[in-house]
């Protein structure tokens, strides 16, 4: 029994941001952006639009590309570290705003390995014979964590002529190696149970190690601290996600290719036998350096990161829906995907489409 995609769905929020636009409001440039992450122009939702909001809508393009109706669905997997709220988690949201009866619904937090942990998840679910039709989501709104006021913003959106002071120019700049490459995005597919093993999940390596999380973490607004947010807390910064950059880069380019090394072997196959590649989409140049080391044809691989920016829990299928729309994955062609984030976190996997 084998766990295999049927449909896939994705919702962009209409608003596009350039880095022209960024530039406005903090001290960064096209330039920069364009050549150490490959991110030309990213999407923002508007306020009041949620993660939820952005899954639902992509849940029902892929239940439409499946042909698969609301009642069907026996269980929801919702991958995202920018749920609506700190509790309830996403996925309850999203089974009533779709109508679907009351199946088990599971938020799952690994960031930007959410989709690829997703995946094993609703397969274990499918051999186990506890799920046939699977809602898999991932979506992020990452416009929560930018830290400009409602007036920089207005400003960036051209809605008004006051531009920044000089503490928010540089307030603002103080987080412009992370708010630059993050956009808004949901990404769904339908995965059901399939007797035969020619289609489907092939195998994955999934890891964690969490020794290093600081290097990629939100230092406050969390349970350690009493209350678990204050106004020290935002004044400080905490809200915002910490990243070292240099680390993370070296780290994910690492682990990506080995981790794919892995699953390939276990699996004897080659790049000769894979159609497709579908990598996390966090940095153009994390993404060419592995294509390098793993010798990956330039035709076998795809990037969207220049139009969406990272989306998190979204970028996998998203790519994945562009793809299938594109005519570019076929019944039968192997796939491999592969995706490092926070956590740390990383895997690998492969499917028969
Ligand atoms: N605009 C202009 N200058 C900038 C910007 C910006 N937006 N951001 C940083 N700089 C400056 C720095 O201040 C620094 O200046 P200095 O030399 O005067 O000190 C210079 O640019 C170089 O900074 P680095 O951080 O060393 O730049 P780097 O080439 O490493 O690129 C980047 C930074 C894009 C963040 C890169 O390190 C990267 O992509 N890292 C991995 C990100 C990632 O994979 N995240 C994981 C996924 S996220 C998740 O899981 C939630």
């Amino acid at each position: 029994m084998r766990a295999v995609v049927v449909g896939s769905g994705s919702e962009i929020p209409p608003q596009a941001v350039t880095n022209q636009m960024l530039a406005r409001i903090m001290d960064t440039s096209d330039e920069w952006i364009r050549e150490r992450s490959g991110v030309e122009t990213r999407h923002y939702v508007e306020p009041g639009t949620a993660t939820s909001d952005l899954g639902v809508a992509a849940a029902r393009r892929a239940l439409e590309a499946a042909r698969v109706s609301p009642e069907e669905v026996d269980l929801v997997v919702f991958a995202t570290m920018t749920p609506d709220h700190y509790f309830p988690g996403a996925g309850p949201l999203l089974q009533a705003k779709l109508g679907l009866r009351s199946v088990p619904c599971f938020d799952i937090r690994q960031q930007c390995v959410g989709f690829l942990y997703g995946l094993q998840l609703v397969d274990a679910h499918v051999r186990a014979g506890l799920a046939r039709t699977v809602l898999l989501v991932g979506a992020e709104v990452h416009t929560g964590f930018m830290p400009y006021s409602a007036a920089n913003w207005d400003y960036l959106y051209g809605r008004s002529d006051v531009p920044p002071t000089p503490a928010e120019l540089s307030w603002n700049s103080r987080f412009r190696h992370l708010t630059v490459l993050f956009g808004d995005a949901g990404a769904a597919v339908v995965l059901k149970a399939q007797e035969d093993d020619s289609r489907g999940i092939v195998d994955q390596i999934l890891a964690s190690d969490g020794a290093d999380y600081e290097k990629l973490y939100v230092p406050g607004t969390g349970f350690k601290h009493r209350p678990y947010t204050d106004p020290e807390q935002f004044a400080r910064g905490d809200h915002i996600p910490v990243m070292d950059g240099r680390y993370v880069f070296k780290l994910a380019t690492t682990r990506m290719v080995e981790v794919a090394q892995q699953v390939l072997a276990r699996n004897r196959v080659g790049m000769d036998d894979v159609s497709l590649v579908l990598m996390h989409q966090a940095n153009r140049r994390i993404n060419e350096h592995c294509q390098k080391a793993l010798g990956i044809p330039d035709e076998k691989i795809v990037h969207n990161i220049q139009k969406y920016g990272n989306t998190t829990a979204a970028t996998i299928p998203l790519l994945w829906d562009e793809c299938a729309r594109a005519g570019r994955i076929r019944p039968g062609d192997l796939l491999l995907l592969v995706a490092f984030g926070a956590g740390m976190s990383w895997g690998a996997t492969l499917v028969r489409a």
